[in-house]
């Protein structure tokens, strides 16, 4: 039984090995592993992709699965996280899949369960399950896990703010990549000269410097306390990408949700060269995985 709280302690075979069972799901090679478990989803943060990928990717692995939000649960009546973490304990869940706005939250939560607590976004903190499909969907796309390697991918945008860039970047990192940064520096984290990466000042830079993969980060005006950058429309000049950048073959990526004509064209979202509905896509089977080894049941999977 493992929390999956960041993707820092996992190395490449770790990586490899959830996705092969991530594809082991998307195939249809294993099912039922959640059989007399209960997961239950606390999403104290809006969510789409993840909250119903989740839900699909419990439910379709047998287990009972129980949602809770802000609004509708004790939290409302001033119950703290650790108290609603320990009451979810007591009343037997198996694994706890948390989103919350505050950094830090699904690894204060997971000191006070027993059961695995598995990160899905938490603040501007981490998004390891994010992280995992993207690697998902882009080793699809280029030929497997090992075409990954030495691939070039400009990570785009609001580096600052973004949960998913902190875990997206180590992972691919882990897979052998070549990563640049695509940012205004006041929406750089002020530790991004320690990263060690070439920061470039547009996407069209980027494609100069060879990337064949895009990833575009959502701009994340919830978490923006003053005025970080000079106007959308210079931000959807430089880092916003649009079909012009596509004619060299490179391929597109977001999180989502995308803030269309900002960070990506609407003509792009909808191209062949976006990844964007692979990723989705790739949400249910990854986090069966990611449920599946987070419970322990990946070694009957194995037996
Ligand atoms: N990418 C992502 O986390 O999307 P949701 O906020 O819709 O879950």
């Amino acid at each position: 039984i493992r929390s999956f709280l960041s993707l820092e302690d996992a190395g490449r075979e770790d990586l490899r090995e959830i996705l092969d069972l991530a594809r082991a799901h998307a195939e249809g090679r294993v099912g039922g592993t959640l059989a007399g478990k209960t997961v239950c989803l606390a999403f104290f943060e809006a969510s789409t992709r993840t909250a119903v990928s989740f839900e699909l990717a419990a439910r379709r692995s047998g287990a009972d699965v129980i949602s809770l939000s802000e609004q509708g649960s004790a939290i409302c009546k001033g119950e703290s996280l650790v108290d609603t973490v320990v009451t979810l304990d007591s009343l037997g869940a198996d694994a706890l899949v948390l989103r919350h706005p505050a950094a830090g939250a699904a690894a204060l939560a997971s000191r006070h369960t027993s059961a695995p607590v598995i990160n899905a976004g938490d603040g501007c903190g981490q998004h390891p399950t994010q992280a995992l499909l993207d690697l998902y969907a882009l080793s699809e796309a280029v030929g497997g896990f090992d075409e990954l390697a030495n691939r070039r991918v400009a990570v785009v945008g609001d580096v600052l703010h973004s949960r998913v860039a902190r875990s997206v970047i180590p992972a691919f990192q882990k897979a052998g990549m070549e990563i640049s940064l695509v940012a205004p520096r006041t929406l750089l984290p002020s530790d991004a000269g320690a990263w060690g990466l070439p920061v470039l000042p547009s996407v069209d830079d980027a494609l100069d410097w060879g990337a064949e993969v895009l990833y575009a980060l959502r701009l994340q005006k919830e978490r923006m306390t003053g005025a970080r950058i000079p106007s959308v429309g210079e931000y959807a000049r430089y880092y916003g990408v649009s079909g012009r950048h596509l004619r060299g073959g490179a391929l597109v990526m977001h999180p989502g949700p995308v803030n269309r004509g900002v960070e990506i064209s609407g003509d792009v979202v909808l191209d062949a060269a976006s990844l964007v509905p692979n990723q989705v896509a790739a949400g249910v089977a990854v986090r069966s995985a990611v449920l599946a080894v987070a419970t322990g049941a990946v070694d009957r999977v194995a037996a």
